[in-house]
């Protein structure tokens, strides 16, 4: 069975990303895709220490002893990476970058690692539209990050949204959610 991982960096559990994250789940479940959301906010993880010793030949593994951990075997599990943001400031939330960040401790050949997966973003943000929010830094971010580790990019859904339900309002988004797990 193929399985999805959304990696949540909202910290709000009935807000519009995890609405967004929902449709896709729910989406995806009926193709018979699995699905798993992380909420990295109730998470431990620290910041990558630039340490250096994930890079050394053969490594390929952070030492920090933290939630991370966990998190890799789940992204190592997975077929598919959902990364789901708020814009916070102008860009993803600092939950997410963290981890995000982490993602160096693959180490040289971390292009191995994601062989055949597939990444995807899931944003809202409160102002207007993608240009005044930021979220065009937010993708340009993801679409950089993907071209990185050379995996098939999805491509991104994100609406306007302040308030949690407000992306109702968004007629499309439900099924451009839908749209991607059909992609999946
Ligand atoms: C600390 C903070 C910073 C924010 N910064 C921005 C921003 O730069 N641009 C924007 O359009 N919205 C910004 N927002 C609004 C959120 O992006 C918006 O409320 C979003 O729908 C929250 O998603 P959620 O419901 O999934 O948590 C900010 C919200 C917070 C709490």
């Amino acid at each position: 069975m193929m399985k999805i991982l959304i990696l949540m960096g909202s910290p709000r559990p009935m807000g519009n990303t995890a609405k967004m994250a929902e449709w896709l789940a729910d989406a995806a479940k009926e193709r018979d895709i699995e699905t798993e959301t992380v909420y990295l906010n109730v998470l431990s993880i620290k910041p990558c220490q630039a340490c250096g010793v994930c890079q050394m030949p053969g490594m390929g593994e952070c030492i920090l002893e933290d939630d991370m951990k966990d998190v890799y075997k789940k992204i190592e599990e997975s077929d598919c990476i959902i990364f789901a943001s708020p814009v916070y400031f102008f860009n993803l939330t600092a939950q997410i970058k963290i981890a995000i960040d982490r993602l160096y401790a693959f180490g040289p050949d971390y292009k191995k690692s994601f062989d055949g997966k597939k990444f995807g973003l899931l944003m809202s943000y409160g102002d207007d539209n993608l240009e005044v929010s930021g979220g065009k830094n937010a993708v340009a971010s993801f679409n950089d990050m993907a071209a990185y580790f050379d995996v098939e990019n999805l491509g991104v859904v994100h609406c306007q949204g302040y308030e949690p339900g407000e992306l109702e309002r968004n007629k499309d988004v439900k099924a451009e959610c839908e749209a991607m797990a059909a992609k999946i």
